[in-house]
């Protein structure tokens, strides 16, 4: 079974020599820059999981009429490898996006990958290229997926699927936006409702997310705030990170479950809120509790988090119904605080006791 199976390193034959290699990292930027190798495993749903390999990253062959294609059933996750001071390297709580990807897979009728084997094909790849793990405080994003594969044009669950994590060294999402980003607050386009696949990790999002991100950017704006799609009232989450912020009475506070994606950043960050004397509420949070604590000032401080992004300051939100800066419209001080201590446990500069590196 696959719980066992092991994701043995087929020979790369043209690696990337290393000083192209070292030249790529010296300014990766995001998603742009990718290693040599994929792990990889392919799923018959007479076979089960099988064919698991670390191998060279080489273009997919799909048949045109492979089901991804066409209805969108896949899912993936996001996680990084981080640079210890000892030179060697951690990942950060793995078994959180494993769980959430055989959560994202139940939902999108694809088959289930053991967490085990989750973790394996992550630490399979990223000691096949290790040497593409950048120094901080840049890092390796993981990129994991499962594409339904099947050539098939009828509608139901495909009955072959392949998963593969690529891997991509990676700077800050938001490089060069420390000083904050503004968000445009959605009214008309919604990201998730009830029942649909908002607290899914599925491309299907993403891409229903785009046009809203465009219509944010032609109002000045880095990225969207959605709202609740039956009454375009309540907070959800931004384009591709959750949204928390700080109250005067210290509160951190950020919409409950269901809708939204269980960030890993979010649910570490939330955890973290103690130690910064802070307490972690989950509760709906309207677009008028946020408008009008902005101005009298009981919110201080609005942040995002995401794996990708790490912690973003959201320092000024914009929308039709007129613009709130919030506190003084910069970073506030528990924003940075918390980002601080996240990057400190990441990259190994304080002892993990949590455990949440391995
Ligand atoms: C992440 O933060 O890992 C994400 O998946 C966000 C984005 C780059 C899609």
């Amino acid at each position: 079974p696959i719980a066992q199976a092991r994701f043995p390193h087929v020979a790369t034959a043209n690696p990337t020599p290393a000083a192209q290699r070292d030249g790529l990292l010296a300014d990766p930027g995001f998603g742009r820059v990718f290693t040599d190798h994929v792990a990889t495993a392919t799923w018959t749903a007479g076979e089960g999981w099988h064919d698991t390999a670390v191998r060279a990253a080489e273009p997919l062959t799909l048949h045109p009429a492979a089901a991804v294609l066409h209805y969108a059933q896949e899912i993936f996750e996001g996680l990084k490898a981080y640079r210890q001071p000892d030179g060697s390297v951690a990942l950060f709580r793995p078994d959180l996006n494993a769980a959430r990807f055989a959560h994202s897979a139940r939902r999108l009728a694809l088959p289930v990958l053991p967490a085990e084997s989750f973790v394996e094909a992550v630490t399979a790849l990223v000691r096949a290229d290790e040497a593409w793990v950048p120094e901080p405080p840049a890092s390796l994003y993981l990129r994991p997926f499962t594409v339904a594969t099947e050539a098939f044009l009828g509608v139901r669950p495909a009955e072959e699927a392949r998963f593969l994590v690529t891997a991509s060294p990676a700077g800050p999402l938001f490089a060069g936006r420390e000083a904050g980003v503004t968000l445009w607050i959605s009214d008309t386009l919604s990201r998730a409702a009830p029942g649909g696949t908002g607290d899914a990790k599925c491309g299907g999002n993403y891409a229903a997310g785009l046009a809203a991100q465009a219509l944010a950017k032609e109002h000045a704006c880095d990225q969207v705030l959605f709202l609740d799609a039956r009454e375009h009232r309540w907070l959800e989450e931004s384009g591709t990170m959750n949204v928390l912020l700080v109250t005067a009475d210290g509160e951190l506070v950020t919409p409950p479950l269901g809708t939204i994606l269980d960030g890993v950043t979010r649910r570490s960050v939330l955890e973290l809120a103690a130690g910064h004397g802070l307490t972690a509420v989950e509760r709906p949070i309207s677009v008028e509790e946020l408008r009008a604590g902005c101005a009298d000032g009981s919110i201080t401080e609005v942040f995002a988090t995401g794996t990708a992004a790490v912690i973003s300051p959201i320092v000024a939100f914009r929308s039709t119904a007129g613009d709130v800066v919030v506190g003084d419209g910069t970073p506030g001080e528990r924003t940075l605080a918390l980002h601080a201590e996240l990057l400190d446990i990441q990259f190994g500069r304080v002892p993990d006791t949590r455990g949440w590196r391995l």
